[in-house]
C-alpha cells in the first residue's frame, strides 16, 4: 500500500518512518510512505504556503495553489483524505476499510486549515482523530497511517490485530509476561496452566468484563453470541455480589 502525505513539515515524519513496525513494513515492501513537502509547490519568492483569510479574522489559511499543484502531480486514483477536527471520527472500522485500499493520500492542514476549494475539488473524506484541536494535521496523519498500516497483510500477525480492542467490537483482555510473580503480584493461575481451552475462555470473559465496565456502549452495538451472553450474565452476577 502507498500512503502519500502532504505536509508543510516533512521532517516530522522521519522518526515515524524510521522506527519499529512502520520501518519494518517499509523495508519488507508492504508499505510505501511518500512524504510530499507542500512548500516545494510554492513558487513565489518567499515560498509562502499561507495567506490571510478573506473576511478578516485571526489566523492564516493554507493557500489553494500549492495544494492543487501537489495533488495534480501525485495524480492518484486513490482516496484523498483531509485531516480535520470536523471530519468522520477515526475508528477501527474505518482503519480496516482504508487498509484495503492500494493508495491513500492524506493532507495535513495547518493554521486555520486549508482553503475550502481544495476540499471541494479533491477531498473524498475528512477524518478527525478526536474532538479536540491540534496545531496541525501531521500527528493525525501519522495516527491514520499507523492505524491503517498495521492492518495491511504481512505487517503484523492477523491473530494479533484481530484480538486487539475494537476489532471484534470488544476491548482486549489483560496481558502478562514473565516473571510469573513480581513484587508479590501473581499472574492469574489459569495462564500458567497450559490448558488452552480454559485460557481462551478466561480471556473471553476478561474481554467482555472490561468492555462491560469501561465501554458498555460497545456492547449495545454488538450482537452477542450465546456463549458471550452466558458469560456476561455471570460477570453481572459477580459484580453485583462484590
Ligand atoms: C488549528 S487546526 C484548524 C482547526 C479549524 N480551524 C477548525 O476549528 O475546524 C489546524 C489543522 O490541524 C489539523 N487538525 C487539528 N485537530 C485535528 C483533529 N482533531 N483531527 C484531525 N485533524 C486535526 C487539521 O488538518 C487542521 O486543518
Amino acid at each position: 500500500m502507498k500512503i502519500n502525505i502532504l505536509t508543510l513539515f516533512p521532517a516530522m515524519f522521519e522518526g515515524f518512518k524510521g522506527e519499529s513496525i512502520i520501518k519494518r513494513a517499509i523495508e519488507a515492501g508492504h508499505l510505501e510512505i511518500n512524504v510530499v513537502d507542500i512548500r516545494e509547490y510554492c513558487f513565489d519568492k518567499h515560498k509562502q504556503a499561507d495567506d490571510m483569510p478573506f473576511g478578516g479574522g485571526a489566523g492564516m489559511v493554507m493557500k489553494p495553489e500549492p495544494l492543487f499543484k501537489a495533488l495534480k502531480d501525485i495524480d492518484t486514483d486513490g482516496k484523498i483524505i483531509y485531516t480535520s477536527p470536523q471530519g468522520r471520527r477515526l475508528e477501527q472500522k474505518l482503519a480496516v476499510e482504508l487498509s484495503k485500499e492500494m493508495e491513500i493520500t492524506i493532507i495535513a492542514g495547518h493554521y486555520e486549515g486549508i482553503d475550502e476549494r481544495v476540499v471541494g475539488a479533491f477531498v473524498d473524506m475528512e477524518i478527525s482523530i478526536g474532538d479536540y484541536v491540534l496545531t496541525g494535521g501531521e500527528l493525525p496523519a501519522m495516527v491514520i497511517a499507523d492505524a491503517v498500516a498495521r492492518l495491511i497483510p504481512g505487517v503484523i500477525k492477523k491473530e494479533s490485530y484481530e484480538q486487539d480492542s475494537f476489532y471484534n467490537g470488544l476491548l482486549d483482555y489483560p496481558h502478562y509476561t514473565r516473571p510469573a510473580s513480581y513484587e508479590g503480584m501473581n499472574v492469574p493461575q489459569v495462564l500458567l496452566s497450559g490448558h488452552h481451552k480454559n485460557i481462551d475462555s478466561w480471556r473471553k470473559k476478561q474481554s467482555l468484563k472490561r468492555t462491560y465496565i469501561r465501554r458498555p456502549d460497545l456492547l449495545e452495538n454488538r450482537e452477542l453470541t450465546k456463549e458471550e451472553k452466558k458469560l456476561l450474565e455471570e460477570i453481572k452476577r459477580e459484580i453485583d455480589f462484590s
